[in-house]
Parts: C-alpha cells; structure tokens; sequence
C-alpha cells in the first residue's frame, strides 16, 4: 500500500495534465505517514510549497503544526495534502478544469491511505469532497459522514492567518476532533467484529 502511495506521488511529480505545470516549480503530491488514521486536505499548494514540493510548510503550516500539537497528534502521524497539487498564478483559486484534473489523485490517496477521518480545510476542500453539503461557516467543526467515510469540515488556516478572530474557532473545532476519531475507530473495529470472517480469512486461521 505505501508503495503504491509512493509511486503515485512519483506520477504527481511528473504530471502535466493541466496548465498549472507550465508555472510551476514543483509539484506537491502530499506527504506524511501511508497508514495515517487522519488525512487532512487544503486547498492548493502557495509559494513556500512549490519552492519546497511539500504541503503546508509556509505561515499557514505553521498554525496548522500548532493546531495538531494543540491535540497531540504529531505532524509525522497524519497525511497532509491539498485538491489540486501545483500551485496557481498568484495562489489564485483553483479553477473547476484545475480540480478535475487533480481529483483521480486525491480520490485515489482517500482509497489507499484509508483514513478514519478526513480534515477539509476551507471551502474548496469541502466543494470537492462534500459536494452540496452547505457553507463552511454552518458545518465547521461538525463530523459528515457519507458512505464510508468521515470528514470534519474546519476553516482554512490561513483565513485564520488574515482574520485572527478564526484561531479561537479554530481551535475549538480541532478539539473535538479528537473525539471524533475515537468514535469512527470505535465504531469501525465493532462494526469488524461482528463480521464474520470471509474464507480467505477463515482460511488463514486454520
Ligand atoms: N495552503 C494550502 O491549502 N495548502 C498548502 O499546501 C499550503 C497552504
């Protein structure tokens, strides 16, 4: 699994299927541990990022360290990376065809990392992964779950950087992620144990 993880990010590095790799200077495909059990998704990479090819490295990185140490997950512990992986012109918004572009990538880091909760930093993050869901400002902090998977849609950290009255929100929110992901781990490992081994399973144990 990881190593499919690697050679995806490999074939992000290389990847020329929008416009966005005629300015940039590294592709950022995401980075942090394969088996992360929280997979946190911004928005596009700014300039710290594509000088670096590394997410959340800049100003906005920073606050988000902090955020996490603030619940004592380590950086080290989580998968951090954004919906479309180069930078825009002038870290403009990502455009719809920018997006469209990306999202095999992101669906498929979603598919190998398995994450027992997804962080959606801001409102391009959640558009993409809770499409029709409402605005930030009235789901922030909540736990969403659809399908299989959750999310806990959190303000952008740097809207947090530019309006300081967000870090306390911030903060707050990060809080309850804790028991979020407590209760999806719970619920999963019950939710295995009353399923009955399949043969493969059954055929290992004999
Ligand atoms: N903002 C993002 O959304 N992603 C980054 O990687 C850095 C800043």
């Amino acid at each position: 699994m990881s190593e499919a993880l690697t050679d995806l990010e490999t074939q992000v590095r290389a990847c020329t299927l929008c416009a966005l790799v005629r300015g940039r200077i590294l592709a950022v495909p995401g980075a942090g541990d394969p088996r992360a059990r929280v997979m946190i998704v911004g928005e596009a990479p700014g300039k710290n990022e594509d000088q670096q090819g590394v997410p959340f490295v800049g100003a906005a990185g920073q606050l988000l360290n902090r955020l996490l140490g603030s619940i004592d997950i380590p950086r080290s512990e989580v998968y951090i990376t954004n919906i479309i992986k180069c930078r825009p012109p002038g870290n403009r918004d990502p455009l719809p065809e920018e997006v469209a572009a990306c999202s095999p990538y992101l669906d498929r880091q979603v598919a190998l990392i398995q994450p027992a909760v997804i962080l959606l930093l801001g409102r391009h993050a959640v558009q993409r992964l809770l499409p029709g869901s409402g605005g930030i400002s009235r789901i922030h902090g909540t736990l969403v779950e659809r399908g299989d998977r959750a999310y806990v849609p959190l303000y952008h950290p740097a809207a947090a950087l530019y309006n300081g009255f967000l870090v306390e929100t911030l903060e707050a929110d990060f809080r309850r992620v804790r028991g979020y992901i407590d209760m999806v781990e719970s619920r999963r490992a019950e939710a295995a144990a009353a399923t009955p081994p399949n043969e493969e399973q059954q055929l290992s144990l004999w």
